[in-house]
């Protein structure tokens, strides 16, 4: 008899924080339902969710940029479905499996250069300890070197290229021989490269944390610079990639690009499946798996799982047949536009940056007296606390999903699925129009909101809504 999962998820209906309390994360509990982002999800299709009381949510954080397709796509899932009715062979292991070898041929078609060699993995952050690997082999070096604010995911090699020290405090020791360079700063990256002894230059075209957009040519130049000195060029696309951007590869808005090893993953399986896939040339795969002894050097047991590749191959024929990276272009202007517009309008809002579907909006300390208050206060209290005050009511009154794009940033991100449309669009800035227009009222209800929550995370804090900003002294 097989378990019915329906009646399981009927009858544990809405126990969601309670399982997670005892069995699973109670911290994350208490944080989710500090912000009230406790909601219990029971439905999803494209771009929207639904809680168990029914109501709909706008989803522009798409499971971390997962959900390109948007959530349950059909096609794939009919293609998964289909798959799984042929009883095909999955992980024999010491075969060459045919589904691993198509999708690792389509992706090499979207590749800006040749890139010889695809291995896969189940993750993104398996990618980057795939491209540390790969660059130290390949080179005999070891040094490694990455961006401030980078994020290449949290296992222990990743970590070792994190930018920022709230995810790495408490695991020291890290990798040796990793070095931090501003993001953006073809100087700094010239210094670092210069005794020519690194393996790698590992970033990200667009920084995923905060939505960094390097300066125009500082991509093309960090290239010269890797050749020049022998390091390899590492692009991780995890984010950025899939089309997100408008474009396969964030690196192709520069033009002709020829990295040495491109790191994809999140959406490559429509979201169904954990899957990552690592494009490498042909001489630093042959220095790594050097010998047949070594053939499997590096290798993951759920590496090139089929449920995986078919869904790999079926969400890149979608991207293809639906135009979606044309529409993430369309959409991402339409957005990125129309919230620009809003900058003389609400002094909070500083700046506005886009690649087709990835945008940040920037909060920055308003000019009049009163609100310059509220702002230092809220920063005092903590420094990742202000953009709460837009997220949370977004949600809250909205039912629009987004997150904070970092920690200590005053940013929050827009990652939505590429499908999205021009009335999804429409009902963001409708949306953020409402919540910066209660922001900008002070005291008022967006304010409300830090006061509680700042009072939940610091007992002793003041009540924001009760300091003039005189009284504050500020
Ligand atoms: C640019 C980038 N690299 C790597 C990762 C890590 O991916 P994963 O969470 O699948 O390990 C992420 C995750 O957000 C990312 O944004």
């Amino acid at each position: 008899m097989t378990i019915n999962i329906n009646e399981i998820l009927a009858n544990a209906r809405g126990e969601n924080y309670d399982l997670h309390e005892k069995h699973v994360n109670p911290r994350f509990v208490k944080t989710l339902g500090t912000i009230g982002f406790d909601r219990c999800y029971n439905r999803a299709e494209g771009q929207y969710l639904w809680d168990i009381q029914g109501h709909r949510y706008l989803d522009m954080l798409a499971g971390y940029g997962v959900f390109n397709l948007g959530r349950n796509n059909p096609e794939i899932r009919q293609a998964l479905i289909d798959f799984m009715e042929t009883d095909y062979p999955s992980m024999v292991q010491l075969d060459a499996p045919l589904l691993s070898g198509l999708l690792a041929k389509e992706l090499k078609k979207r590749m800006p250069n040749e890139l010889d060699y695809v291995y896969f993995t189940n993750s993104g952050t398996e990618g980057v300890e795939t491209a540390i690997k790969f660059a130290r082999c390949a080179t005999r070096r070891s040094t490694i070197v990455y961006a401030h604010k980078a994020f290449h995911g949290l296992t222990n090699g990743s970590l070792s290229l994190n930018g920022d020290d709230t995810f790495r405090e408490g695991f020291s020791p890290l990798l040796p021989d990793c070095i931090e360079v501003p993001f953006g700063d073809i100087e700094a990256l010239e210094q670092a490269l210069s005794k020519s002894n690194v393996a790698a230059f590992v970033f990200e075209p667009i920084q995923g944390k905060g939505v960094n957009i390097p300066p125009a040519g500082y991509i093309k130049q960090a290239q010269s610079l890797c050749q020049q000195h022998g390091t390899l060029f590492v692009a991780d696309e995890v984010q950025s990639g899939m089309g997100r951007t408008g474009k396969f590869l964030a690196l192709e808005h520069e033009g002709e690009i020829d990295p040495d090893i491109v790191i994809l993953s999140k959406s490559l399986s429509g979201g169904f499946i954990p899957v990552g896939a690592v494009l490498t040339r042909k001489w630093i795969y042959n220095k790594v798996f050097s010998s047949m002894d070594r053939s499997v050097v590096h290798s993951s047991t759920f590496g090139q799982g089929s449920l995986a590749m078919v869904a790999g191959l079926a969400t890149l024929d979608y991207i293809d047949e639906h135009n979606l990276m044309q529409n993430a272009t369309e959409m991402g202007n339409a957005l990125g536009t129309q919230l620009a517009e809003l900058k003389d309008s609400y002094e909070f809002i500083k700046d506005i940056r886009w690649r087709g579907l990835m945008l940040a909006i920037e909060f920055g300390k308003p000019d009049s007296l009163k609100l310059r208050a509220a702002w230092t206060l809220a920063h005092k209290l903590n420094k990742s606390l202000f953009p709460q005050a837009v997220t949370i009511p977004l949600l809250q009154d909205h039912g629009v999903l987004t997150q904070v794009a970092g920690h200590n940033l005053d940013v929050i991100k827009l990652i939505p699925p590429l499908i999205i449309d021009k009335t999804d669009v429409d009902y963001f800035i409708s949306s953020f129009k409402a919540v910066m227009e209660s922001l900008h009222k002070f005291p008022g209800p967006c304010w409300e909101v830090i006061s509680r929550i700042g009072k939940s995370a610091f007992p002793n804090a003041p009540d924001i809504n009760q300091t003039t900003p005189y009284e504050s002294k500020l």
